[in-house]
């Protein structure tokens, strides 16, 4: 009896005994798996503005895509993402120090606002009072003026969540600041998501009546850093209609058919296909058919690398701007010249000129009312 208590009591000890360290090891490794999550935005010092420190955000997914952001401006400063044949490599313009961003920039990868693109001769009258605004674009004023969002410094908090990772930005623009009326209370929430998107959330609330018009300005190069122009990317954009604008690229008021026009992205299209046919290349305000709904708007496709991009949004227009202005005085990161039509904006906002032009879409934000939207650019390969 005893030898046969034995016989079993032994192997059922080891059983116990490898069972028990086994589970220690696989706590460990969820243990380890948790961390290494934890551990998928990195912060570091990128420098210094007006005495404040300036970050450099990375972010990685599970598939190895990368976004750096800072709190300067908001700016993306680079996207990593594959291929068709698994290749990493940058899709966006940009410097490869804060620096250059410091220089001169024409608002790569920022945050843009208060009021992104243009008001016709830095002024609108709202409830019977005329505001006047910096005119920094010629006698007009682009991209919330002198010292719009995209050259503040920004509040910064890294965070995980379910879908992804990112970064939280939050700026109090004061009364006044650039002529508009009222405190704008600005968050921002960046996130990469292991479905390969950068999402980005923007909300606002203000103490007076103001126009609010935020976006993101990277100039998207699908082709990386190989040297090649925008010229040769496929795009779809899903508008019947765009705004008609002058030769100070202001809205005349008319919402015109992209039909038979070298407008028309309804199906995709090389761009280069007909940019010769639009003066001064492409810088129009589509109207979206996404009904304020958040819809997929844009695709953009490069056929040599086999990169997509894609947009979602629920905001009313989207900005397509060819790079027109790139003359090659910049060189960017990794020393590429950027000359024109090297890089091309996907702007995701409500029309230009807005508080000015009273068929628009309202852009006017009031106390008590918070602004508020997403977009999506979502990258894959084909
Ligand atoms: C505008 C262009 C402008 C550029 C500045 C774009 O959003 O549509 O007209 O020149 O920003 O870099």
């Amino acid at each position: 009896m005893k030898t046969y208590i034995k016989k079993i009591y032994k192997p059922m000890l080891i059983f116990l005994a490898v069972a028990f360290l086994y589970n220690c090891q696989n706590q460990q490794k969820n243990q380890q798996t948790k961390e290494e999550k934890k551990m998928n935005v990195i912060k570091e010092n990128f420098g210094n503005v007006d005495n404040k420190e300036i970050y450099l955000f990375t972010i990685k997914n599970e598939n190895g895509m990368e976004v750096n952001i800072t709190n300067y401006g908001g700016i993306v400063t680079s996207i990593l993402v594959p291929d068709k044949n698994g290749d990493f490599d940058d899709v966006v313009l940009g410097y490869d120090n804060l620096d250059g961003y410091l220089k001169e920039t024409p608002y790569f990868g920022a945050i843009v606002g208060r009021y992104a693109n243009r008001i016709a001769k830095g002024k609108f009258t709202l409830d019977g009072v005329e505001y006047i605004l910096a005119a920094n674009n010629g006698e007009n004023h682009l991209h919330g003026g002198i010292k719009g969002l995209d050259k503040v410094v920004w509040d910064a908090e890294e965070f995980q969540s379910e879908d992804g990772a990112g970064v939280k930005l939050h700026y109090l623009s004061p009364d006044g600041e650039e002529g508009y009326p009222g405190n704008l209370d600005i968050t921002v929430f960046y996130t990469l998501t292991n479905s390969n998107e950068l999402k980005i959330e923007y909300s606002a609330k203000t103490d007076k009546p103001t126009p609010v018009n935020l976006t993101h300005h990277s100039y998207f190069n699908l082709a990386g850093t190989s040297g090649r122009d925008i010229l040769e990317h496929v795009l779809f954009i899903d508008a019947d209609k765009y705004t008609v604008i002058d030769e100070s690229l202001i809205p005349t008021g008319e919402l015109r058919d992209v039909s038979v026009t070298p407008m028309d992205f309804r199906k995709p299209t090389t761009i280069g296909s007909r940019i010769n046919k639009v003066e001064g290349g492409y810088d129009h305000n589509y109207v979206l058919n996404n009904g304020g709904e958040f819809a997929k708007v844009t695709e953009l496709y490069d056929p040599v690398s086999g990169r997509i991009v894609e947009v979602f949004t629920s905001e009313p227009g989207i900005q397509f701007y060819s790079g027109n202005f790139l003359d090659g005085s910049i060189t960017g990161k990794k020393d590429v010249v950027y000359s024109k039509h090297f890089g091309l904006c996907l702007e995701t906002q409500h029309f230009p000129d807005s508080p000015n032009q009273v068929n628009f879409p309202n852009t006017i934000l009031r106390p008590g009312e918070e602004y508020k939207y997403t977009t999506v650019y979502k990258f894959s390969v084909r």
